[in-house]
Parts: structure tokens; C-alpha cells; sequence
């Protein structure tokens, strides 16, 4: 199989290129990104010899370079990616949101519609739902509600992804998981970010009141829920992903304190995010009866294993923290 990948560079992607690569030696993986801030070919030198990857600069709004590379390399299945991620950064900057997330997103339909590709799977998430209140969990049949542009905009690309299947029965599947952890993550993302700072002894900014509920999945079992996906979706169909591992920012933030022995003193109550969702949560029920999914990650394994990799790949990180990101850090926060 041929998998153009778009987004590679980034967290998700690069993870599930390495899941992919190493489950599949007969597979090809063409990963397709732009490089913003948020991609980083670092993620990605372990495999960049290896025969079955390819890496290819480019925007996915370019219509004639995308076209020309699904022919040239035969793309089977196009697994969508690529995107700006960072809902406070979609609050200050909106624009590129709608370019990058809704009009990528239709480019890449387009060209798959017209190559006959065989599947599409846009990599959604649980924020096109909005929010919930102290119980219940997002379904498939949950409607959408974004609150933020960054939501917004990746709840526009599920309908267009939704309308390809309906108008031109295209197969496609979309897939909304829950926040991500794990290595290779941006370091200005809850986790990374608080152990990094930790790590510096800097200050630990929490939003609001803290109380807010994500509902976390380690990287790596997003990737074999996609690996499913595309293996067994069913056509125009819809998966949640999650592991049931609802946790309070505060608690978050507490415990990455105490496994790094860092003073409490660091953290710090800032001014909340605008439009803030209080709680995520995810009912991974049809992913699990209908493909046979299961996390293989409980949280307490995962957050260990995690804190361990940001210890152990310190210039990965610092690298990041002392270059272009620094200024966007320091507009948020202040040079503390
Ligand atoms: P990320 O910001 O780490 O990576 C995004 C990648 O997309 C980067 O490599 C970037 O260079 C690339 N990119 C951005 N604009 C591009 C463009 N115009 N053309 C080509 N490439 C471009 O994001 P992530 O956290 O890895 O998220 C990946 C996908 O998963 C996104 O679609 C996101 O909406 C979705 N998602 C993320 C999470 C999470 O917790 N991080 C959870 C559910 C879904
Ligand atoms: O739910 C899936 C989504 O998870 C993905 O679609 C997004 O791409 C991804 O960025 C993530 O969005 P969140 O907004 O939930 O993630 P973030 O890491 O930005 O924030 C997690 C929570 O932590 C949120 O309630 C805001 C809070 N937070 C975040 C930062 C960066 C803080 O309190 N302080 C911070 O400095």
C-alpha cells in the first residue's frame, strides 16, 4: 500500500509514520508537509534512510504539487494530518486556521476525487463536538458545536469531508480522537509545556481556575486507531477515539510537578482562554465493538514513559524552545 501522509512532520503524524514504517515493511509512506513552526523533520531521522519513506516540502492548498505526487508515487490511501493545531493560537490568528484546515482540506478531497484514490481518512477531533458538563461523553451522533476558530475550522472540514462521500460517494472516514500525549509533542501544548518549563524552572501557567477535563490518549495508541481505520472503516463513517482518561488540568499539572520533584511554587493562575471548553470526553464504543480497537496505554504507564522521554531528548526540545517558538512564548507569557 502507498499512504500519502500529510502533516507528517508534526506530532501525530511523525508518530504514526514511525508506527506505521516499523508494523509495515511492504508499505510506502509519502509524508507531505509544509514545515510551519510545528514541523520538524527531527521527529523523523531515525527513518529518514529507510526506502519505504519519502519526504516532500509542500503546502496542502497546492493543487498541480499534490496531484503530481499522488501520480507519480501511486497513492493508495491519503491519511489527512496536516493542520494548524494550537486553539490559542487560532484565538490571536484565525485566518490561516480557515486556509490551512478547510481549504487544505477540500484541495486534498479534490485531488483524491479526481486520481480515484481508494480511501481518505481526516484526522478529526472530539473539539468539533464543543463542550459537556460534569457527565455524558461525545458520540458519533453528538452534533457539532465548536466553540473555538481552531475547532471551527476542523468541524468545516468534516463536513466537506462528509459532502465528498454524500455527493460523489467518495469513501472516506473521519476519525476524532481526544488530546494526545506522548513524545515529539510541541512544547507549547499542556504536557510538554509544563514539563519543560518544570524542567527550566519556569513558571507554570494554568488557565483559569484549573478545573477544565481532557481526556487523554498516548500517541501512539491514536496511531493503531487509525492503522484500524484504514484498514476496516467502513465507508462515510465516523470514529471517536479515546481511553477513558479524564483528568483536571490542575491534576495534570500536580503530577508532573511531583514526578519531577519541581516547587509547587511555579505554578501560576493566569487569565483563562477565551471561549474555553470546560470538559472532553470521549465514548469509544463503536471503534472498539465495530474494529476491535484497545488502548494498550493505561495513563500512569504512558505520562511515566512520556516525562522520561522529554528527560532523555533534552535538545529536541530546547532546540525548539531557543529558536522562532521563543518569540511566540514570550508575547504569551512574558519573558519569565
Ligand atoms: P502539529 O501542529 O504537531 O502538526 C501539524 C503538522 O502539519 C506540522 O508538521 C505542520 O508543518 C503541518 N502543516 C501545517 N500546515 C500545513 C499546510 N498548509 N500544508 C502542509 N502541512 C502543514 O499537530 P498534531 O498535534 O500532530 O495534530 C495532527 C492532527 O491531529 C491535526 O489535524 C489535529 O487537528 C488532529 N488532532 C490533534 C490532537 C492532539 O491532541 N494534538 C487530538 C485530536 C486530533
Ligand atoms: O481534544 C483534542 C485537541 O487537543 C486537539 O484537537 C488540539 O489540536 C490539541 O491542541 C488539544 O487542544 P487543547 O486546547 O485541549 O490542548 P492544550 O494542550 O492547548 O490545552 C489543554 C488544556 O490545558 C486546556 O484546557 C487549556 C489548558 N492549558 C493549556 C496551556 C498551553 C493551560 O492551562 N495552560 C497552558 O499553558
Amino acid at each position: 500500500m502507498n499512504i500519502f501522509v500529510t502533516g507528517g512532520a508534526g506530532f501525530i503524524g511523525s508518530n504514526f509514520i514511525h508506527y506505521m514504517l516499523d508494523k509495515y515493511p511492504n508499505y510506502k509512506i509519502i509524508n507531505y508537509d509544509l514545515l510551519t513552526y510545528a514541523g520538524n523533520l527531527e521527529n523523523l531521522k531515525d527513518v529518514e534512510d529507510n526506502p519505504n519513506y519519502v519526504f516532500v516540502k509542500g503546502d496542502i492548498t497546492n493543487r498541480e504539487l499534490i496531484d503530481h505526487i499522488v501520480k507519480t508515487h501511486n497513492i493508495d490511501v491519503i491519511v489527512n494530518f496536516a493542520a494548524e493545531s494550537h486553539v490559542d493560537r487560532s484565538i490571536t490568528q484565525p485566518d490561516v486556521f480557515v486556509k490551512t484546515n478547510v481549504l487544505g482540506t477540500q484541495v486534498l478531497l479534490d485531488v483524491a476525487k479526481e486520481n480515484k484514490i481508494e480511501k481518505f481518512v481526516q484526522i478529526s477531533t472530539d473539539e468539533v463536538y464543543g463542550t459537556l458538563g460534569e457527565t455524558g461523553y461525545f458520540t458519533e451522533e453528538t452534533p457539532l458545536a465548536s466553540n473555538s476558530p481552531y475547532s471551527s475550522s476542523k468541524a468545516g472540514a468534516d463536513l466537506l469531508v462528509r459532502a465528498y462521500h454524500e455527493t460523489y460517494g467518495m469513501n472516506v472516514n473521519i476519525t476524532r480522537c481526544s488530546n494526545n500525549y506522548g513524545p515529539y509533542q510541541f512544547p507549547e501544548k499542556l504536557i510538554p509545556l509544563m514539563v519543560t518549563n518544570a524542567m527550566e524552572g519556569k513558571e507554570l501557567p494554568i488557565y483559569g481556575d484549573g478545573k477544565n477535563v481532557r481526556d487523554w490518549l498516548h500517541v501512539k495508541d491514536h496511531s493503531s486507531a487509525v492503522d484500524l481505520v484504514i484498514h476496516k472503516g467502513k465507508p462515510g463513517e465516523v470514529y471517536n477515539i479515546g481511553g477513558h482518561n479524564e483528568r483536571t488540568n490542575n491534576e495534570i499539572v500536580h503530577l508532573i510537578v511531583e514526578k519531577l520533584g519541581a516547587p509547587k511554587s511555579l505554578i501560576k493562575y493566569v487569565e483563562d482562554r477565551l471561549g474555553h471548553d470546560r470538559r472532553y470526553a470521549i465514548d469509544p464504543t463503536k471503534i472498539m465493538t465495530e474494529l476491535g480497537w484497545k488502548p494498550e496505554y493505561t495513563f500512569d504507564t504512558g505520562i511515566e514513559e512520556t516525562i522520561q522521554w522529554y528527560i532523555q531528548n533534552q535538545d529536541w526540545w530546547k532546540n525548539i524552545k531557543n529558536g522562532s517558538y521563543i518569540e511566540y512564548y514570550e508575547k504569551l507569557y512574558g519573558d519569565k
